[in-house]
């Protein structure tokens, strides 16, 4: 355990430890973006030199690339891989229903094609992270930067229609230096406060001419795994409509998080 890590850190870490242990030999992992999923790679690293784990890793961005790279994953496409067994990826909101907002690290697009083509999506969060009614996080909207203006305005007008508390869209970055994604296009954040009815907003959202793609996750996602500062982590299936509580594995010696009480899940 890094010594000098902020609680912040340590709950992100304690649920991507707890994830990683769903990682098998032989699996095609997609990698999330993210200081949580950066915890998850530098994990599947530690695994993949010291544990003999044999992965192939899908990263969903540039900067994950680099990093699976740089911990001794081997690195493919999704074209090479196709199809998937597990993603693992952070988020900036979900819900009980295990709907998220993501795209504040600005990878929404690729995210969701990764974790389209997965049997499962695992998301590892810090506790901050689970919301009643999503909206609190501005919603990441990934545009074309071609005519992005003219898009903006269609998206306003959209949303009077929507069930949501605010409606202020913002060009990530501003105009003068707008936020480029690894496709190349912009990202419109749209503060909404609240989202009543993320379903038919996704849909709305993306029949808009210059949408490439919304950060509302729906159905994806399998798992959430919720770190503690103290190590503590909390499982929730969807699926199986299970809920398990326990701490954070504790790889190698002098692991903060091990648990002296014996009550790890
Ligand atoms: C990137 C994402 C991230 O998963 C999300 O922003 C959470 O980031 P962090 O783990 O740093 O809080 O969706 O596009």
């Amino acid at each position: 355990m890094p010594p000098d890590l902020s609680p912040i850190d340590r709950a992100k870490r304690a649920a991507a430890l707890r994830a990683a242990e769903f990682v098998e030999d032989g699996m095609r992992v997609g990698l999330g973006t993210g200081s949580t999923a950066a915890w998850l790679v530098r994990r599947l690293g530690e695994m993949v030199r010291g544990e003999g784990l044999t992965i192939l890793g899908v990263p969903t961005s540039e900067q994950t690339a680099a990093l699976a790279r740089a911990e001794g994953i081997e690195v493919i496409t999704l074209d090479e891989a196709q199809r998937l067994d597990l993603t693992i990826d952070g988020t900036d909101e979900f819900d009980a229903e295990l709907t998220l907002i993501k795209g504040g690290g600005g990878a929404l697009l690729r995210e969701k094609i990764v974790a389209a083509a997965s049997d499962r999506m695992i998301v590892i969060a810090d506790t901050g992270k689970k919301v009643e009614t999503l909206g609190a996080f501005p919603l990441p909207v990934e545009v074309i930067p071609f005519g992005w203006r003219s898009t903006r305005a269609l998206i306003e007008e959209t949303l009077i229609s929507m069930d949501v508390a605010g409606r202020e869209v913002a060009l990530r970055g501003g105009a003068e230096a707008p936020f480029v994604t690894d496709e190349g296009n912009h990202i419109l954040d749209l503060h909404l406060g609240r989202i009543g009815n993320p379903r038919q907003l996704a849909m709305v959202l993306n029949q808009i001419p210059g949408v490439v793609e919304n950060g509302l996750f729906i159905d994806l996602c399998d798992v959430v795994v919720v770190g503690a500062e103290d190590g503590r982590i909390e499982l929730r299936d969807i699926n199986a409509g299970t809920v398990e509580r326990g701490f954070a594995p504790a790889p190698g010696a002098g692991n903060l998080f091990a648990d002296p009480e014996g009550k790890s899940a």
